[in-house]
């Protein structure tokens, strides 16, 4: 199906794509959906007039308005029965699972076994083809547990019947992914940049749209399936160079000094401290800048002729989808590593054992308020006391939490699941409620939850905070928050009000 309108045409990025969609290529199924380049994935084979499921671990309700048209359904490839039923009837998936947000040490586990999973159930339903986007990387050198665990999960994979067309891509440059971020975030915040001995290494960045494009080519060009393939941007550059590219691109004069010796654990702290990424993400990606990452084989170019990006023409449309706040995805929509246990509020057993609640009443109409509060965090920061958002943010940050500096992926509107700053979006009802779930490091579980309720024709604005503990530790951390809270709360009514 053609793209029917010039704007529909600048947001899809396999309108030029040198392939024709598949006919009768039945339901495709796209697992790790929710996840970054899952969810972009998502539209661009709804827009090319495929049928789409999309699998899940949250709430497929959540993404009713997200994909139009696809069936979400929820499943965990770590539980058969769930992975049975989500690809029965299917013949063709993408593979797109990956679970680093567990962190170093339980990531590997669980990636492995979600793809043997997922391969003996394949098998099982009688799938086609299988297609996985992994890493690149020559697995015959020393790799990193990161770029080692996404070959291992290739091997798995393919271990099967079902043939496994396997995409090999190094770092992806687009708004939202982890990589670009991070660069940002450094080039950004420091004016003078050390450089480890192993920023020297040469890396193959590919922009997300070429990557979305070589994921839908795969699907369409018959000739892929089973095969691997390295698929990578136009440039080969050191991580050095990208990070002089990028600060030259913001006209900034950053000072590069060569620091040899130190070790990437530090550099993954510091880098954590200054950047959103949490440190269980970066850690992972830093240790893969030990490994050249380039394409050894380009056999994808007579199958997907196509013209890929440049590196810098990767970072000016990233640039320039976060200024129109158009970013479509971004690392943190994946789940947070607790998202089992992070219960909502209203399935805790028993209602949350600490709360505090301020309000005030107001002329303005509803709808204004609920855009007011729905525009807290990030960049627009907390109407006041930012300064105490912030400090509250890098002590989270200090102790590996997320932190203020996660920020939020569009300034403008929110969704389920979003994140803002060291917050979650639990539930947002239109021109009523937000309900926010912290993810900071507390003794505890919290929530914060904005109201606005219609009383005869006035508004009630209402901030409501709960936490709820069962630790001597949790229940001093209440009190010794509680002036503050008093203090803050109040202020953020007032902020909220006046904007709305
Ligand atoms: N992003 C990059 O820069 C990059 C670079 C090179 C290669 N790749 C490869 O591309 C693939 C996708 O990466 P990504 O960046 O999109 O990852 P991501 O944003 O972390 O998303 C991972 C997805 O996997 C899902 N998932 C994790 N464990 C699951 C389980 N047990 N059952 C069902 N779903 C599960 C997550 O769902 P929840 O939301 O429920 O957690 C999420 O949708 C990976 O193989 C990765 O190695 C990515």
């Amino acid at each position: 199906m053609e793209p029917r309108n010039p704007s529909e045409i600048s947001e899809l990025f396999c309108y030029d794509l040198p392939t024709r969609p598949l006919e009768g290529a039945g339901k495709i199924l796209v697992s790790g959906a929710s996840g970054y380049i899952g969810g972009r994935l998502v539209p661009e084979l709804l827009a090319r007039g495929y049928k789409v499921k999309a699998i899940v671990r949250g709430d497929p309700l959540a993404y009713k308005n997200t994909w139009p048209g696809a069936e979400v359904t929820r499943a965990d490839a770590l539980r058969k029965e769930d992975l049975r039923q989500a690809l029965s009837g299917i013949e063709i998936a993408y593979y797109l699972i990956h679970s680093l947000h567990l962190g170093a040490k339980e990531f590997e586990k669980a990636d492995i076994l979600a793809a043997c999973n997922f391969r003996e159930i394949a098998q099982e339903q009688g799938l086609k083809r299988i297609i996985y986007l992994g890493g690149l990387g020559d697995v015959r050198s020393k790799l990193s547990s990161h770029l080692r665990s996404r070959a291992e999960v290739a091997a798995a994979l393919r271990k099967g019947k079902v043939p496994v067309t396997v995409l090999r891509a190094a770092v992806i440059i687009g708004s939202g992914s982890a990589s670009y971020e991070i660069i940002q975030h450094l080039v950004r915040t420091l004016p003078v940049i050390f450089v480890p001995g192993w920023a020297r290494n040469k890396c193959q960045p590919v922009g997300v749209r070429d990557v979305i494009k070589y994921l839908v080519g795969a699907l369409e060009a018959p000739r892929t399936c089973g095969e691997s393939f390295d698929i990578g941007g136009r440039d080969v550059l050191t991580y050095e160079e990208m990070l002089r590219i990028f600060s030259r691109l913001l006209h900034k004069t950053t000072l590069f000094l060569p620091l040899p010796l130190v070790p990437l654990k530090w550099y993954a702290y510091f880098a954590s401290l200054l950047t959103p990424v949490p440190h269980s993400i970066s850690r992972c990606l830093l240790e893969g800048l030990k490994n050249e990452v380039i394409c050894r084989n380009d056999a994808i170019k007579s199958l997907l002729p196509f013209e890929p990006l440049s590196y810098k023409e990767q970072i000016v449309r990233a640039l320039s989808r976060e200024e129109q706040d158009r970013v479509s995805t971004r690392w943190s929509d994946a789940y947070h590593p607790y998202y089992e246990f992070s219960l909502k509020l209203n399935e805790i057993k028993a209602p949350a054992n600490y709360t505090v609640s301020y309000h005030l009443f107001t002329q303005k109409s509803a709808e204004g308020i609920f855009r007011s509060f729905c525009r807290i965090g990030g960049r627009r920061g907390w109407f006041y006391d930012n300064w105490l958002w912030r400090l509250r943010g890098t002590i989270d940050r200090i102790f590996l939490g997320a932190g203020t500096i996660r920020g939020r992926k569009s300034y403008s509107h929110l969704k389920i699941n979003d994140v803002v700053d060291f917050f979650r979006v639990e539930d947002i009802q239109e021109n009523r409620r937000l309900l926010l779930r912290a993810e900071m490091k507390i003794p505890g579980r919290a929530w914060l939850e904005f109201k606005v309720d219609e009383e005869k024709d006035i508004r009630k604005l209402s901030v409501i905070a709960y936490y709820n503990t069962r630790s001597i530790l949790g229940k001093i951390y209440w009190y010794a928050c509680l002036p503050l809270h008093h203090f803050v709360f109040q202020r953020l009514l007032d902020g909220i009000e006046k904007k709305g």
